[in-house]
């Protein structure tokens, strides 16, 4: 069987390779000849642990190429893994998505299952059959198959190899045959549905996840006003089966690619269709405020941050990502740097990245914990990375000129805490003053 994937993104290249380990061969393509040319060198032009080990094993089986219209003509399979952005309104920009269907129509010369991976609106697998037979240059069967994506940056290869499920929307007994061809060998559970079924399973999957997380932000911040401990309370949670203990951890609020598009857009759906999705607009107003609780927080201490010395741990939007698309250290590090504090920040991988948009005369990038909080006025941790969690907490009095800590992802042990002659202000969890 031919496989071939479109954009070679996290969703494309993961895909891909994780194709590639059991078993099949796989034709990535992409437009941007950079990306094409790292990855002929066995670079991967993502940061995602375990891929590039997986690319180098499975080399023989992976082909990386420009030439869209070579790969598309004999294709058997071919995965549209390309971006869906957000567009100004809120709903997805679908552009990526139709330039690689027209290219497909115009180039295949057999019959083909065309896959949608990338995450699209509800409705839109069924337009790009339409749009992929009205424009087909050759006599040839095309269906289209939904089969959205449920992996985790920073975890996407095991997430794509031990998934927990596998949606599939067709509308043909051939399109299911050759999926659970394709997907032989990952041992998965199935799910067969209509297309659009399998459409609603993304977003409202993306959607209850944001919406658990706005939730238990809500629940921690109401525990700091009536003395609560956020972690006991979604332990006592968690024991319930029916809840789970999954995605309770309360925090600074949910970035990345997925969540704040894909709240945006099913509410933009929802809008379009003539109906509110309160529950989901609820979410997204209470994230958008939980990003700026430390700063919030900041004001107890310091009425402006002007002049002081600034540390940041943690750029990037989760850990084990490079990626900062929607982190929360995007919407506090303007307002640091508007109120002229002195900033000094730390990111293990995120560094490169965030130098793109922030340069060096705004921000002294450190190699590490220690020289970040270096004669600092007020320590903020926007992303709980390994090696921030696991720092030696009695660092923190001992470098900081003023040992006052935010840390917006409860990376702590508040018992460990009470013992440091520190301030430490967390997420839904009792305030520890023994400066006073
Ligand atoms: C998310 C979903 O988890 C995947 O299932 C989905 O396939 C993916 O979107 C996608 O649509 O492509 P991802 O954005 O990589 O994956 O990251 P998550 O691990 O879900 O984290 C998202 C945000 O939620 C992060 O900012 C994280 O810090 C935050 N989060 C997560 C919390 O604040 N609390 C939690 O308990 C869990």
């Amino acid at each position: 069987m031919k496989i071939v994937v479109a954009g070679t993104g996290y969703v494309g290249l993961v895909t891909a390779v994780c194709l590639s380990e059991i078993g099949h061969n796989v034709t990535c393509v992409d437009v941007n000849e950079e990306k094409i040319n790292m990855l002929n060198e066995g670079k991967s032009p993502i940061f995602e642990p375990g891929l590039e080990e997986l690319m180098t094993k499975n080399k023989e089986r992976l082909t990386y190429t420009l030439d869209y219209k070579k790969a598309y003509r004999d294709a058997d399979v071919i995965f549209i893994g390309v971006g869906t952005p957000e567009k100004k309104d809120g709903s997805a920009n679908l552009t990526y998505v139709y330039q690689v269907a027209k290219e497909i129509a115009n180039n295949v010369e057999k019959d083909t299952i065309v896959v949608v991976k990338s995450t699209v609106p509800i409705g839109t697998n069924k337009k790009i059959e339409k749009h992929l037979k009205e424009n087909l240059k050759n006599n040839v069967k095309i269906e289209v198959v939904s089969n959205p994506e449920f992996l985790s940056q920073g975890t996407a290869v095991r997430d794509t190899l031990h998934a927990q499920r596998i949606v599939i929307g067709v509308t043909s007994k051939r399109a299911e045959t050759v999926m659970r061809q394709v997907y032989d060998g990952f041992n998965q559970e199935y799910l067969i549905t209509d297309r659009e079924s399998a459409e609603m399973v993304k977003y409202a999957s993306n959607d209850f996840l944001a919406l658990k997380i706005s939730y238990i932000n809500e629940i921690a911040n109401l525990c700091e006003i009536v003395g609560a401990n956020i972690q006991d309370v979604t332990k006592g949670m968690g024991m319930d089966k029916r809840i789970g203990n999954k995605f309770l951890n309360a925090g600074i609020g949910y970035g990345g690619s997925c969540f704040p598009k894909d709240t945006k857009a099913l509410s933009w759906l929802a809008n379009y269709n003539d109906y509110e999705i309160k529950t989901i607009k609820a979410a997204i107003e209470v994230n958008e405020n939980q990003k700026l609780k430390l700063i919030k927080k900041s004001r107890k201490y310091y009425e402006s941050l002007e002049g002081l010395n600034v540390a940041v741990l943690g750029l990037t939007f989760k850990p084990n990502t490079d990626d900062l698309r929607e982190a929360p250290s995007l919407d506090n590090i303007p307002i640091l740097i508007e109120e002229r504090a002195k900033i000094k920040a730390y990111d293990p991988i995120g560094e490169n990245n965030f130098k793109k948009t922030y340069p060096k005369e705004a921000i002294t990038y450190c190699k590490n914990v220690k020289e970040t909080i270096k004669d600092a006025d007020i320590c903020f941790i926007f992303t709980e990375w390994d090696d921030i969690k696991n720092f030696d907490i009695t660092l923190y009095k001992k470098l900081m000129r003023t040992p006052i800590i935010l840390d917006g992802r409860n990376c702590y042990d508040l018992n460990e805490i009470k013992k440091e002659k520190v301030i430490y202000e967390s997420i839904g969890r009792k305030t520890i003053n023994n400066l006073k």
